[in-house]
């Protein structure tokens, strides 16, 4: 694999921005590779290699690179201008359309990012409860805002910063922790702290590496959120539209006060959404008085991209097809003893024993992951660079890529484990 461009680019990069990157966990050792162009399942980097790529941009594009129809439709809007700072037909159009799938969204806000959606769900929430705590689910990550960056995965965690410098210890005092699939420490804590407004939550953790709920994990939450008075919060910036079209609240049957999407629903640009209950909703200015805002939100291209992609999602079965295929990936590395797990169109790789909670996730072999990405690289396969992150199927990938995924994923397994 030839790499002496991406090579010198991250050698002038380090020089001008924090660890050479934009955002941290695009960074790796010794250098991460320098993306050209995609297409498809494919990324291919400045040196000429091409790679299947299963990283998607983090789970921001599910019908994989450069979709043709939803290029066409953003061609076609260009010319047309692409910031208004007005209201646009479209916001309707597409408020409408991600009701239809996430009913308990029943007003809804459009901001710029996920970060920018979690931070904003939370505000809210404290309006309307008038109540300062929240709980967080340990090692779920919500975006880089000083509330949430507490046990954060992620990035936070791959870098040994989950509790980030810089955050006031004043800022983050309200914010509790319980461990993920574990409603006995829920419960104590929502009844030892009558000050909780909401319960903030990954329904399907996916930034500490894959962990998946336990049988009823979800609608015991839901259970102990309503006894206590306490506003569930769903971030499905990850699930939305990609565990089912309704996110997790469709897969599990298990409904929101408040719920946050991103990723998937801005097809590919910067997007973030929350919404919920009507009364909760309402309190958002200019209709109440939690204030929140954006020049950029709701920019008519991240609208387009994002209700093109749910419209295709929704005609071509999208959800289904991807986690079919996903499905077959998994089954034929769990029969050849690679320990992985998979649900819906995401699946991980561990290197250790499958958690079932954050500080389990902790004891996977970080170092082992890292052998195994370079071995995956050198075979023309892109991961997600770090063990906490999860892995995407898209509607791109062919059978053949799978394939070929599949004996490369077997061979590279056993040698990453094994080697010191
Ligand atoms: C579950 C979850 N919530 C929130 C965020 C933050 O979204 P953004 O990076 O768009 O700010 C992420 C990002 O990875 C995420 O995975």
């Amino acid at each position: 694999m030839k790499s002496e461009k991406s090579r010198q680019l991250y050698r002038e990069a380090i020089d001008l921005m924090p660890g050479g990157v934009s955002s941290p966990v695009r960074a790796f050792k010794p250098h991460p590779i320098y993306v050209a162009k995609a297409k498809g399942s494919r990324i291919y980097d400045v040196d000429g290699n091409e790679f299947i790529d299963y990283c998607m941009a983090f789970g921001a594009l599910i019908l994989g690179h450069a979709n043709e129809e939803v290029k066409e439709e953003i061609k076609k809007k260009i010319e047309e201008g692409w910031i208004y700072g007005t209201p646009i037909e479209l916001e309707v159009e597409y408020a409408k359309l991600i009701r239809k799938h996430f009913p308990s969204m029943e007003m809804l806000r459009f901001v710029n990012t996920g970060s920018e959606a979690t931070m904003s769900a939370l505000r809210v929430a404290r309006g309307f409860t008038g109540k300062e705590k929240i709980v967080k689910i340990e090692g779920s990550f919500h975006g880089s805002h000083e509330a949430v960056l507490v046990k954060a995965g992620s990035g936070a965690t791959t870098f040994g910063i989950p509790n980030s410098a810089g955050v006031p210890t004043d800022f983050v005092k309200n914010t509790l922790q319980v461990p993920y699939n574990d409603t006995e420490t829920l419960s104590e804590v929502l009844e030892k702290n009558k000050d909780v407004s909401a319960v903030i939550m990954e329904p399907v953790m996916a930034n500490a590496s894959l962990i998946t709920p336990k049988e009823d994990y979800l609608k015991e939450v839901r259970k102990i959120t309503n006894e206590n008075d306490v506003l569930l919060i769903f971030d499905e910036i990850i699930t939305g539209f990609r565990l089912a079209m309704g996110g997790a609240q469709e897969f599990y049957g298990v409904k929101a006060d408040i719920t946050t999407l991103g990723k998937i629903a801005g097809g590919g640009f910067p997007i973030g959404i929350y919404g919920g209950r009507r009364e909760i909703m309402e309190l958002v200015a200019p209709s109440g008085n939690v204030y929140q805002a954006g020049t950029f939100s709701g920019n008519p291209i991240s609208l387009l991209a994002g209700y093109a992609t749910v419209k295709i999602l929704e005609r071509e079965k999208v959800v289904e097809k991807t986690s079919k295929k996903a499905e077959e990936l998994f089954k034929a590395l769990k029969d050849q003893g690679v320990e992985s797990a998979q649900i819906s169109s995401m699946f991980c790789v561990y290197f250790g024993e499958i958690p079932r909670n954050y500080s389990e996730a902790l004891r996977l072999n970080k170092d082992a992951f890292m052998r195994f990405f370079w071995r995956l690289l050198e075979k023309g396969i892109y991961f997600p660079p770090s063990q906490f992150e999860v892995c995407f199927m898209s509607h791109a990938h062919s059978k053949e890529d799978v394939a070929k995924t599949i004996d490369a994923i077997i061979d590279a397994y056993d040698k990453s484990r094994n080697e010191r």
